[in-house]
């Protein structure tokens, strides 16, 4: 019998035969669409096929020679420059700024020499150019064209041949081959595929911008995400004017790094200390503050975890997490409640990172205890101090890596203690008096006087 239909969860691209109303791969609601299926081709393997030329591991060559486009920031999450011929997603909430910083990015290739095409399907190129023209960027050689065809798009790229090319969005493509709406997960995922096949074969470079919505009304960029090499994903809160460029995925640098953007009226500007600009806005010692040292990919950075503890009157305390992991959160406070015999059922607890940055080290641990206890008990934590440490669930501290560098950077930016996992590695204290704690029973008891 042959199949002429077939569902798609539009989150996660699973596929299902029949519809149901949960996708039971990503756990969406209410996400599962019906698609024309992929064409599989003949069927038949039968057919000879033609030898394909293998080659050594040993190679002669050179790696190939990245292109800088003069945006650190940006250089530095692509893994220390643009590869030619890969294919690169940025993904990001509508309205965060992809277009902008993609914009950007194509200028700075541009006067650095490379040959740039950036092509709108969601705007006009009136409206691109003025904003280029907003932004200052009129003088860079970058060639714009506004379509939707993927056809006509990829002959013109095919006669232009450009170092880079920009497209934004992939959601807005379509191919005349495929049977489906822009947008769905079909035409998403054979668009992104025709692309990328193009990138590796002509040696074109390709961003592709694809946008993430919460509920899963457009398909996510996340079927894209294995086709690509690299996946960016520029994030920050609406209401900050902080812009995170994070590299979840590269197979061309590490992942984890982080570039930091401070959107502006002249467009996004490079924040090259990012941690002088999280802890910038900081009081005067308050309780619930604590500054935990962190590393984002290769770097450094500081920030403040803030947090607020009160009389609850519900019946389940409210537990709300802002830029950290929920889980994490609940396991700390178990682990407080528990070993330290501090408990905080009855309280709600608000924790936040300042900046709208996100952490997910679990370094953070002792940063977080430390700004729950803070403010709990109500006592400062002294300002010039930074905390890092993980805890585990019978309450010792754990070192963790790069305890130098952490330090280092704590120096850099005026602090003079730290607090730390006993067996901690590190050969110099850059300056500051080191606290080295065995478990958090230790550290409350020396903190905040007897449990
Ligand atoms: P945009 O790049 O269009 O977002 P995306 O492509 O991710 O949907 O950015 C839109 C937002 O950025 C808009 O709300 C206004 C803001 N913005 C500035 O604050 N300053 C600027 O110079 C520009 C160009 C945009
Ligand atoms: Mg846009």
């Amino acid at each position: 019998m042959k199949q002429t239909t077939s569902f798609t969860c539009t989150v996660c691209g699973t596929a299902y035969r029949k519809w149901a109303g949960k996708c039971d791969a990503c756990g969406g609601w209410n996400t599962i669409v019906e698609e024309a299926p992929l064409s599989t081709g003949p069927r038949s393997l039968g057919a000879k096929g033609r030898p394909i030329p293998l080659s050594d591991l040993a190679t002669e060559e050179a790696p190939p020679v990245r292109a800088s486009s003069g945006l650190e920031e940006l250089d530095r999450v692509l893994g220390g420059g643009l590869v030619p011929a890969s294919a690169i997603l940025v993904g990001g909430d509508p309205g965060i700024g992809k277009s902008t910083l993609l914009l950007q990015a194509a200028a700075s290739f541009a006067r650095k020499g490379l040959k740039c095409i950036y092509i709108s399907g969601e705007e006009a190129s009136t409206q691109v150019r003025m904003r280029a023209q907003r932004l200052g960027l009129t003088d860079a050689r970058v060639a714009l064209g506004a379509e939707t065809n993927l056809r006509d798009i990829l002959t013109t790229l095919d006669a232009e041949r450009p170092a880079l090319a920009i497209i934004d969005s992939i959601q807005t493509m379509w191919l005349d081959s495929v049977e489906a709406a822009p947008g769905s997960v079909s035409q998403v995922r054979a668009a992104a595929h025709e692309l990328v096949t193009f990138a590796k074969r002509r040696g074109v470079a390709i961003v592709l911008v694809g946008h993430v919505t919460k509920d899963g009304q457009i398909a996510g960029p996340r079927v894209v995400e294995h086709m690509v090499d690299t996946v960016l994903y520029f994030e920050g809160e609406r209401g900050h004017q902080f812009r995170i460029l994070r590299a979840v995925k590269n197979r061309f640098g590490p992942a984890d790094e982080i570039g930091v953007f401070e959107m502006t009226g002249g467009g996004l500007a490079e924040v090259p200390n990012p941690s002088a600009l999280f802890l910038a806005n900081r009081d005067q010692p308050a309780p619930g503050s604590a500054v935990f040292a962190g590393i984002e990919g290769t770097r450094p950075v500081l920030t403040e975890i803030q947090a607020l503890v009160a009389p609850s009157t519900l019946a389940s305390p409210r537990r709300t997490v802002v830029g950290l992991d929920p889980g994490r959160v609940s396991t700390i406070l178990a682990v407080l409640e528990a070993r330290c015999g501090i408990p905080f059922a009855g309280l709600d607890v608000f924790l936040n990172v300042a900046g709208g940055l996100r952490v997910s080290e679990p370094a953070a641990d002792l940063a977080v205890a430390g700004a729950l206890l803070s403010a709990r008990e109500d006592v400062a934590i002294p300002p010039d101090m930074v905390l890092f440490g993980e805890i585990s669930l019978s309450g010792a501290l754990r070192p963790v890596g790069q305890t130098e560098n952490r330090l280092k950077e704590a120096s850099k930016l005026g602090f003079s203690q730290a607090t730390v996992p006993s067996h901690s590695k590190f050969e110099g204290a850059a300056g500051l008096t080191v606290r080295q704690m065995a478990d958090l029973t230790a550290f409350v008891g020396e903190m905040f006087g007897a449990g």
